[in-house]
């Protein structure tokens, strides 16, 4: 049988104002903390469990998958169970989950808790990078509390996939941190072959909200299907393309109102697995998975990289190329081999060098490692290269014939440090 939670709400805290999960002005303590949101409710497990489904709250990491499902999947399987919140951000062009976790450490530490209380889990570990200002925040946020489950911190690796799920899972089982071929599923048999809960902090932080205010409350914002806000990585802006902003907004928000458009040709969305959309496009399409899915983009972890009009779309595109295959953990031979080739050649075209044969070799790799991976990272980057080549087709003929349009060579997409 269904139950419903029910909420005590501390505060008349209004279901449309934002930001819902941001601190509203920089950071605070656990004091500043229960101030605004009161403690977690004294719900059971099932309770909360029923909260998170009914809220339609879904992964904040990317793929977008329902929590409430993810839940009871991991409920359903033998216990000891494990929870893990995920905030490596391996991402060079994301960094909501940093700002989130630094910025406002007790509202994630707190939906660890709910995930753990849901999942009835004994086990509870917290994956980061070790930067001495997220570890000085998270030591001082776990030194204040006094929670049920013990949360342990994981140095996560700095690597583009070392926030995959089953990479998470093996590094905090004692492992190298690298993917693992699928079946089985994290949940099945996750760490220490026990069924684990990977969760973005960010889904974390929404669902202790949840739990505090309640299904309904969390749908005052968003769309039916896609339910309350999101944080987004925003870049650019006053015209210094390095510039990024964490912003969170209400799913469902146009895109033109989030950035200005102004003197863009171009938008990145969804980060380095993501899609560049024309920018008559992108004036049209709203910060949702189905209105982005009809225009061929991606939501992604919610990266908008603004692409200014003199600035060259192959040149940016081949960078992150380059830089997505040195990323691949370089066990499965499709991916080790296939997108080193494919960098080559998207390198040789940004720079004038390539010929139309090449086009042909880059569509056929592309085609041979997609799927062929024990992760998604060879599928992520072909999606990349091929919006590329078709939003700037035309960009494309004119390096063919060894041109290029762009008037500024200042990089605009970062690829971070080594
Ligand atoms: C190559 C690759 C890298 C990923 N990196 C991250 C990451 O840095 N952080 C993250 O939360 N999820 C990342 N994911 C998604 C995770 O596998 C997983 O779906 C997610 O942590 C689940 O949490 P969610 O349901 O709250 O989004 C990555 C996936 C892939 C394929
Ligand atoms: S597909 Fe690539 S990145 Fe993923 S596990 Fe295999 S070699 Fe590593």
């Amino acid at each position: 049988m269904t139950q419903t939670v029910q909420h005590h709400p501390r505060t008349t805290r209004s279901a449309t104002a934002l930001p819902r999960i941001l601190a509203p002005s920089g950071r605070g303590g656990l004091r500043d903390h229960l101030a605004r949101h009161g403690s977690l409710p004294h719900a059971s497990g099932a309770e909360l469990l029923d909260a998170v489904e009914q809220s339609g709250l879904t992964g904040r990491g990317g793929a977008g998958f329902p929590t409430g499902r993810k839940w009871r999947a991991v409920a359903g399987g033998p216990g000891p169970r494990v929870v893990v919140g995920n905030a490596s951000e391996g991402e060079p062009a994301s960094s909501k989950d940093h700002v989130l976790l630094t910025t406002n450490p007790h509202l994630v530490l707190d939906g660890l808790q709910v995930a753990a209380r849901a999942v009835g889990a004994s086990r509870v570990a917290l994956y980061a990078e070790p930067d001495v200002d997220t570890w000085d925040v998270l030591g001082s946020a776990l030194a204040e509390r006094d929670d049920d489950r013990v949360v342990e911190l994981v140095a996560a690796r700095h690597a583009f996939i070392a926030g995959e799920e089953s990479a998470v899972v093996d590094a905090i089982s004692g492992g190298a941190g690298l993917p693992r071929a699928k079946p089985p599923r994290v949940f099945e048999r996750g760490v220490d072959g026990r069924p684990t809960l990977v969760q973005n902090v960010e889904t974390l932080a929404h669902a202790a909200l949840v739990a505090r205010y309640g299904p309904a409350w969390f749908r005052g914002l968003g769309t039916p299907d896609e339910p309350g806000s999101m944080l987004t990585t925003v870049h650019g802006g006053a015209g210094d393309p390095g510039a990024r902003t964490v912003a969170e907004v209400e799913i469902g928000t146009p895109l033109g109102a989030l950035v200005d458009l102004t003197g863009i040709q171009a938008v990145l969305l969804g980060g380095y697995h993501g899609t560049w959309l024309p920018v008559e496009v992108a004036r049209t399409v709203r910060l949702s998975r189905a209105s982005l899915g009809e225009a061929g983009g991606a939501l992604g972890a919610g990266v908008v990289v603004p692409l200014p009009a003199a600035a060259c779309g192959l040149v940016e595109t081949a960078r992150v190329l380059v830089y997505l295959a040195a990323q691949s953990a370089g066990q499965c031979g499709p991916c080790l081999n296939g997108l080193p080739r494919i960098a080559l050649v998207a390198e040789a075209l940004a720079e004038g060098r390539a010929v139309p044969r090449d086009m042909a070799d880059l569509r056929r790799w592309g085609d041979l490692v997609v799927r062929r991976g024990a992760c998604a990272h060879p599928d992520g980057t072909v999606r990349f290269l091929a919006s590329a080549l078709a939003v700037f087709e035309r960009e494309v003929q004119r390096h063919l014939a060894g041109r290029c349009s762009a008037t500024d060579g200042r990089p605009v997409l970062d690829v971070g440090r080594p």
